[in-house]
């Protein structure tokens, strides 16, 4: 039945990262509030240090890029807050509000465009297909810290 909505009309679930030049920078509540006011739940939310084991599995996919060591220190240099976010096509609509991976590329009062320092600090992470929105959540929480609120 689902296959048949339009992407607005479903619900999906996305896993946003707060990186650590933005939590560093005391960012969370600014970016929360963007999302809120864009009508997408914070359904889960919590506060990490990830290891380097961590952070080379999460980001297992960059693993041949020339960027992966430096994005995988980055990562683990700072506390991180992870959050599964849902909403209304969600997944594409959390990445509009985040912008262009590169900041300097992003559209005017995205997240990256506001608090994004550079390509490798650009203040939050989104899954970007359902298959992987599905393998992040289940990477950072069990089922008993999301909530049906
Ligand atoms: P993210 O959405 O978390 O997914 C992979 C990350 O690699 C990306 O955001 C960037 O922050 C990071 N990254 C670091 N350097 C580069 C680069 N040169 N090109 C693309 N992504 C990069």
């Amino acid at each position: 039945m689902e296959k048949n909505l339009k992407p607005e009309c479903i619900m999906q679930r996305t896993l946003s990262i707060i990186k650590p030049d933005a939590v560093k920078r005391s960012l969370t509540g600014e970016i929360n509030s963007i999302i809120q006011k864009n009508n997408i739940k914070i359904i889960a939310q919590k506060m990490l240090k990830l290891s380097i084991e961590d952070a080379q599995n999460f980001y297992n996919v960059h693993r041949e890029r020339a960027f992966f060591e430096d994005l995988c220190n980055y990562m683990i240099s700072g506390p991180i807050i992870v959050q599964v976010l849902e909403g209304k096509d969600v997944i594409s609509k959390y990445r509009e509000l985040m912008g262009a991976t590169n900041p300097e590329n992003a559209d005017e009062n995205t997240i990256r465009k506001l608090f994004g320092v550079s390509v490798e600090e650009n203040s939050v992470h989104g899954s970007d297909s359902e298959d992987n929105s599905k393998i992040e959540i289940e990477f950072f929480f069990p089922k008993r810290e999301i909530f049906n609120i």
